[in-house]
């Protein structure tokens, strides 16, 4: 079954819950549509794990186009959701909705996401108004960092709690059809995910949410300089191909690799010839 914004909507509905993971690649995504996931996210955490940026915020809309394109070549049934990276909807309208349309048409995804809650809902439905999906994504918005003051939970007080309600339910009334819910305490997770009606997809937002992401290689253990709280690792890929690596140079250098069966052959008789 193909993924949708209808069957996301069906699938809160019936508590199914929505599985994402971020991919930036044509190998990975297919490995991970094939594991029948339901949406990959092309993630501005590019920045970090694939380009080795301290944030998020030096990515382009170019890189975002370009990973995006990539992605959507090895999903046959994953929904393809791309994040707007910092400063590509944050001046006008304008720009939103034609960033919006650069990551479809270009990076051929089937929603773009943008991180802010009332503050970006005028961007929020004009991009819906030209019938491309958005998702939201509030609290722990990393293109803020500078602002908070470094990578911190947010909605700990009572105010902050109430303004993360408030930004949901305007996300919601914008025209979204799904919110990320980043860095948030799970009790204030599972009471937004109850006072809206479009599914939540949680990172550090505990298991009340209709779904979950995580970066690829936080999970597996393939990006380990910094591990946060929220973060499982399902397998040590990192080690395993470490340990690849480490074969590979040994074999090389002992001459074992490559092997009678990874060589190709010719006939005697044409290398007898050449002498
Ligand atoms: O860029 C990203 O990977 C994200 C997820 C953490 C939600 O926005
Ligand atoms: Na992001």
């Amino acid at each position: 079954m193909k993924n949708t914004v209808t069957s996301f909507q069906q699938q809160k509905n019936a508590g199914d819950k929505i599985t994402m993971l971020t991919c930036y690649d044509y190998s990975m995504a297919k490995l991970m549509d094939q594991a029948e996931i339901n949406m990959l996210l092309v993630g501005d955490s590019l920045g970090q794990v694939m380009l080795g940026y301290e944030n998020t915020l030096p990515v382009t809309i170019d890189d975002m186009i370009h990973h995006t394109r990539a992605v959507a070549r090895g999903a046959s049934k994953a929904f393809v959701l791309a994040d707007l990276p910092f400063m590509s909807y944050q001046i006008s309208v304008q720009d939103a909705v034609l960033n919006a349309g650069r990551l479809i048409k270009e990076g051929r995804a089937h929603g773009v996401k943008l991180e802010g809650g009332t503050k970006v809902c005028p961007q929020i439905k004009a991009i819906v108004e030209a019938s491309i999906p958005v998702c939201g994504h509030i609290g722990l918005t990393p293109q803020s960092v500078n602002e908070f003051g470094g990578f911190k939970v947010q909605g700990k007080t009572e105010a902050a709690a109430r303004q993360l309600i408030a930004d949901a339910k305007a996300v919601e009334a914008a025209g979204a059809f799904m919110i990320v819910l980043e860095g948030v305490p799970a009790k204030l997770a599972e009471i937004v995910t109850k006072e809206i009606n479009i599914p939540t997809i949680g990172i550090g937002a505990g298991p009340g949410c209709d779904g979950q992401v995580l970066v690829y290689q936080d999970m597996l253990a393939i990006f380990s300089d910094f591990t946060p709280k929220f973060v499982k690792q399902f397998a040590q890929v990192g080690e395993i191909m470490q340990q690849a690596f480490r074969d590979y140079i040994t074999e090389v250098k002992e001459g074992s690799f490559p092997a009678k069966e990874h060589t190709y052959t010719v006939s005697d008789e044409v290398i007898d010839k050449l002498y």
